[in-house]
């Protein structure tokens, strides 16, 4: 049986899409240092525990389990953190990728679908953004995916590598029946702060400047539920096991949701009052940030079938089911 390669496969978005590939009927195998993933999210698939910097383990891995498709969502993602210890992440990002990508050259695997982000946009000149639009990082951690989007750019032009770069916006939610969802230990994102303050385990929620240039003055982001992100993969390994040309997306709604509007939301689909206090903004927050999604809708045929309310729902039943984290 032929298998895909997931590096990353034991975090957040990584087991979510293994679980759902798995699923489709592809055989898997997870690469994954569990330095902040799970191994309990991985469950019965095949899994070694180990660094996509580590070359001959790549090789080794990618010839034993017969891979001959990979997606690529091993990274560090916190964007305060690069700007304090940029060389963890330019190390691990940049040089670990480029050395994931030799391995694969050198074990014939040449099908890659990459994990990026709509931070490499930075602050959008216009919304929705396309993907031709200005990249203007504004954080080491874009950076680094950027840099990695270059990388394989430069790898589809000289090798028979082809590859998809899928740039997520805000990827939130769990899943349906509550196994899978974000550890909110690791993450700096709203929604799990939402459910922190929701649910006791913070005072209050921050939210983030009131003054923006939007509707009601609070920050405006493209919320894709994560099922919907993950199935954006099937897609995109579909195209290229058809033959597809190498390709950068991004994936979101299309829609814009503001901080207040996330809030108005949970407290109506839980019935909850959230805590939150207006704070000052966040150095570097863009105002606005949402997806123009009509490349990947035209090319895979891909649609989001969430609502907002579904990633309400389902992030609240996983957060109040598992308040450890994971
Ligand atoms: C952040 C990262 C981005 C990364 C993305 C997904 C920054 C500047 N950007 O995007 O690089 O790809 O996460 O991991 O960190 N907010 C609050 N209170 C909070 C948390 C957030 O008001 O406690 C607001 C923010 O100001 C923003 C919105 O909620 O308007 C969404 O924030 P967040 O979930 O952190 O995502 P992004 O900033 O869009």
């Amino acid at each position: 049986m032929k298998r895909t390669l997931i590096t990353g496969g034991a975090g957040y978005i990584g087991s979510i899409t293994t679980r759902l590939i798995r699923s489709t009927g592809r055989g898997v195998v997870v690469l994954d240092t569990l330095e902040n993933g799970h191994r309990k999210a991985v469950g019965d698939a095949p899994f070694v525990q180990g660094d996509i910097a580590d070359t001959d383990l790549v090789e080794k891995v990618c010839r034993e389990h017969n891979v001959d498709e990979v997606i690529h969502f091993a990274a560090y993602k916190a964007v305060g953190e690069s700007m304090e210890n940029p060389t963890k992440y330019f190390q691990n990002n940049v040089t670990g990728s480029q050395r994931l990508f030799d391995a694969l050259t050198r074990a014939g695997v040449n099908r890659v679908v990459f994990s990026s982000t709509a931070a490499v946009y930075g602050t959008p000149e216009r919304v929705p953004v396309r993907e031709t639009d200005v990249l203007n990082c504004e954080s080491v951690y874009a950076e680094t995916k950027l840099m990695i989007e270059r990388t394989l750019g430069w790898y589809s032009k000289t090798t028979d590598m082809r590859s998809v770069v899928l740039r997520y916006f805000n990827a939130a939610g769990a899943t349906e029946d509550s196994q899978l969802g974000e550890d909110w230990r690791h993450s700096q994102n709203l929604i799990p702060h939402v459910m922190k303050a929701l649910l006791g385990y913070a005072p209050s929620l921050k939210v983030f400047g009131n003054d923006f240039p939007t509707p009601d003055g609070t920050g405006v982001r493209d919320y894709i539920h994560v099922e919907d992100l993950a199935q954006a993969h099937v897609a995109a390994l579909d195209h290229l096991a058809r033959g597809g040309n190498s390709i950068t997306c991004n994936v979101g709604t299309g829609f814009g949701t503001s901080v207040m509007q996330i809030i108005e939301a949970t407290e109506r689909v839980t019935g909850k009052k959230v805590p939150y206090e207006v704070v000052e903004r966040r150095a570097g927050d863009p105002a606005e940030c949402y997806a123009d999604a009509s490349l990947i809708e035209k090319t895979f045929s891909w649609s989001p079938s969430k609502s907002l309310d579904d990633i309400i729902r389902t992030a609240y039943n996983w957060h109040s089911s598992h308040p450890q984290g994971h």
